[in-house]
């Protein structure tokens, strides 16, 4: 495995690769991997062959946290995820340095930004305004660097899925968005970076999230016709405040396509939910089934 530092020889190797006809499949993350991150890679080799390029990249991107958010204290482990990827039959690991990403400083350095202006509004868009424009910016930067064939996004991350696959299509890149399934703790706890923040108290706690999900796909599944989702944003807005380190931050019903609320739930609705556990903030969301 070879560890690119370079922007410029990230890119050269890249046009190399395309000129010699190679998928390139790519993983984008901001480093701190766990098993989820290492199942979109083995997605993005199952996609490009034995004979394609996989690259990870690994930028810890400061454009998608407000001043507020942790991004100086967002777990940095270069040395563990450089074993990881090896391990994980990586190609090449790409570390870039800000002043390649961003010349100039990400505040007061770009003037071109990348804004998706329709499924970026709702859910983590209402509660990090700034948030959305920061991943589409670094996800068209990284693309247009690595000129992946394939790229690999988890489903935990539902709406930013969503976001990279709109803005794939809207910009033209001839690249296959591919959502890998989220990964999940025997508990059930949706495998995150930001795991690593949560006291073992807090971490009991957050199985929360899980509970919620579960409790909505048994009701949807024992429902004879749709229900309501007010009612069902209660039972889960109940379910949390049992818990005393933990915070809704929101619960929301919605087509999975386009985002837009769901006002009655049924199979194939998708729900999502953000809940603060502590100074932690965690995420997770679900396809709504027929049958458990
Ligand atoms: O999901 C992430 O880790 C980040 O949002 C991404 C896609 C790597 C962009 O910085």
């Amino acid at each position: 495995m070879r560890l690119v530092n370079s922007l410029t020889t990230m890119q050269r190797l890249a046009l190399r690769w395309r000129r010699r006809g190679l998928r390139v499949g790519l993983v984008p993350t901001m480093g701190s991997l766990h098993a989820g991150h290492l199942s979109l890679v083995r997605q993005a080799r199952r996609r490009v062959g034995p004979a394609g390029r996989v690259v990870v990249s690994l930028y810890v991107n400061p454009t998608q946290f407000a001043p507020h958010e942790d991004f100086a204290g967002y777990p940095r482990e270069l040395e563990e995820d450089r074993r990881r990827c090896r391990a994980a039959g990586v190609d090449v690991l790409w570390v870039p340095a800000d002043a390649e990403m961003y010349p100039g400083g990400p505040s007061g350095g770009p003037s071109t930004w990348v804004s998706e202006e329709n499924l970026s509004r709702r859910m983590e868009g209402r509660a990090r305004p700034t948030h959305f424009r920061g991943v589409a910016t670094v996800v068209t930067k990284l693309f247009n660097v690595v000129l992946p064939t394939v790229a690999v996004f988890g489903a935990k991350d539902y709406q930013q899925a969503a976001v990279v696959r709109r803005l794939t299509r809207d910009l033209n890149f001839p690249i296959e968005v591919v959502v890998a399934p989220t990964v999940r703790e025997p508990d059930g706890l949706a495998m995150s970076s930001r795991n690593r923040y949560l006291s073992p108290a807090e971490r009991e706690q957050a199985t929360v999230l899980w509970q919620a999900i579960e409790h909505v796909q048994r009701r949807v599944a024992a429902a004879r016709r749709s229900l309501r989702s007010s009612q069902l944003a209660a039972e889960v807005r109940r379910l949390i405040q049992a818990r005393p380190s933990v915070r809704l931050d929101y619960v929301e019903f919605f087509a999975p396509e386009t985002l837009q609320p769901a006002p009655q739930v049924s199979p194939g609705t998708h729900m999502a939910l953000a809940v603060w556990v502590g100074r932690t903030r965690l995420i997770d969301n679900a396809r709504l089934e027929e049958r458990r």
